[in-house]
């Protein structure tokens, strides 16, 4: 039986916008996601996170339940627009109220807070301004870590500071597919830029807040080739850049892949001198979001160089993404091949599928789908821990359904699945599978898990 590293620490992880819901309680100001929600067309069926899974009243039951589980970390995200709802100026106090309620009620629990600060839920009036396009949206973001900090670094001991720029910048700024909504192409390469540069600036600043250790977390994806064609070949090998290392390499190796696939070079032609240093300050942690590889073509007519092909063979999540748990191993040792001592200690902040759950007539949600998607992931992370790379966590996407931005609620990623019309709670079957493996490692016995 796989036995994890004594300390090896089990969670979950959410995010703001996707389950608390309450947007407009305390204060809190519009974020691009409120906005893009009333744009006609955007999300599936006109779904919003106005109401989510009504986490910002209901998280004492949620906190509940991460006890009934027994993890020892959670993930969620702090909403900016609550703690700092223009993107400028002093912290709203009663939005860090929130957090620091939950922050006291999660340790009092025994589960150890790992807070994102940007979980993409920008301030809409920072976006009016540019975005993420623009530098100034770095220095915004590094003045809200340091208010976020000044209130929480005291009991919070490991910070992330951006969950996946590459989506940020892919969905949100080149396809228009996620808020905010912007169709750029290559021309969304600055958000890109300014992200890494928010990212080393809101670092220092949380250290300066008494943070402990700050890390970053990125969706890595293998990046295989339809076929052995050089084409192909080369076409895998741009997505890679794209994908896994443009927002890896400058963080670890303190400069950018080569870009020249993109018609941009050495790097976004807006980096000032000296931000590369800011970029690379060393960090504490990786954090590592795997959910399938990528397979990839030489495109026909695309303004890309790659074009995205299905990944035959494989059983696929409700969201059709392809179950493979060997690519979880492949990304690690990857990563590990590519940055040597370079690479810090790794945290698997996401992990999990959507399944099609419906509850049966006594209620029960026999998710068996999850369950095997699960068991497959954590023994390929053990193979990879097995060979030595240095995983200390693993936190499963996610503790509810939540609404999962453009498809709305239609994917459900939870242990717990929720009612979205009364809000009702019940743990599925994966709930207790999770349950057991995780009091199995902690007796030092190992995980039964198949
Ligand atoms: C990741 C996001 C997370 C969730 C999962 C399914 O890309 O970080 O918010 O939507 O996908």
């Amino acid at each position: 039986m796989p036995r994890f590293p004594a300390g090896f620490a089990w969670g979950v992880a959410t995010a703001a916008y996707q389950i608390e819901g309450a947007v407009r309680e305390d204060g809190r100001g519009d974020s691009i996601w409120d906005t893009f929600c009333r744009k006609p067309g955007a999300i599936r069926d006109g779904h919003t996170g106005d109401i989510a899974a009504d986490h910002y009243h209901r998280w004492p039951e949620d906190v509940a339940l991460m006890s009934r589980l027994g993890i020892s970390a959670y993930r969620f995200s702090i909403a900016w627009p609550r703690v700092q709802p223009p993107g400028s100026g002093p912290a709203n106090g009663r939005g860090l109220d929130f957090y620091d309620r939950l922050t006291d009620a999660l340790l009092a629990s025994g589960i150890t807070p790992v807070p994102t600060l940007f979980h993409w839920d920008l301030p809409q009036p920072l976006e009016d301004t540019g975005g993420w396009l623009a530098r100034d949206t770095a220095y915004r973001f590094a003045e809200y870590a340091a208010l976020a900090a000044g209130r929480l670094a005291d009991r919070i001991p490991l910070w992330i500071t951006l969950n996946e720029p590459i989506v940020v910048m892919a969905y949100g700024y080149a396809l228009g597919i996620h808020a905010p909504g912007r169709a750029l192409m290559m021309g969304a390469l600055p958000a890109a830029h300014h992200l890494l540069l928010g990212h080393g600036l809101a670092c220092a600043a949380l250290r300066s807040a008494g943070a402990r250790q700050v890390g970053i977390t990125n969706n890595y994806s293998p990046a295989w080739p339809a076929s052995d064609s050089p084409p192909d070949v080369a076409a895998a090998a741009a997505y890679d850049i794209l994908h896994n290392r443009l927002f890896t390499d400058p963080v670890l190796l303190g400069a950018y892949p080569g870009l020249s696939a993109f018609g941009a070079g050495d790097g976004p032609d807006c980096a000032r001198d000296g931000d590369l240093a800011l970029i690379s300050a060393p960090v504490d942690a990786l954090g590592v979001n795997y959910y399938a590889p990528t397979r990839l073509s030489a495109p026909a007519d695309s303004p890309l160089p790659f074009q995205t092909e299905p990944v035959p063979g494989y059983p696929v999540t409700a969201f059709g993404w392809p179950v493979v748990p060997a690519g979880l191993t492949e990304m690690l040792l990857r990563l590990r091949e590519r940055y040597g001592r370079g690479l810090p200690p790794v945290w698997i902040t996401e992990n999990g599928c959507s399944a099609d759950d419906r509850p049966a007539a006594d209620g029960a949600v026999d998710d068996q789908p999850r369950i095997s998607y699960l068991d497959g992931h954590v023994r390929a992370l053990h193979e990879a821990v097995a060979a030595g790379v240095d995983v200390r966590g693993y936190l499963v996407w996610s503790l509810t359904d939540n609404f999962e931005w453009a498809e709305g609620y239609h994917q459900r990623f939870g242990l717990v699945h929720v009612d979205f019309e009364t809000q009702r709670r019940t743990p599925k079957a994966s709930f207790g599978w999770y349950a057991d493996l995780i009091a199995g490692q902690r007796r030092g016995t190992g995980p039964d898990i198949r």
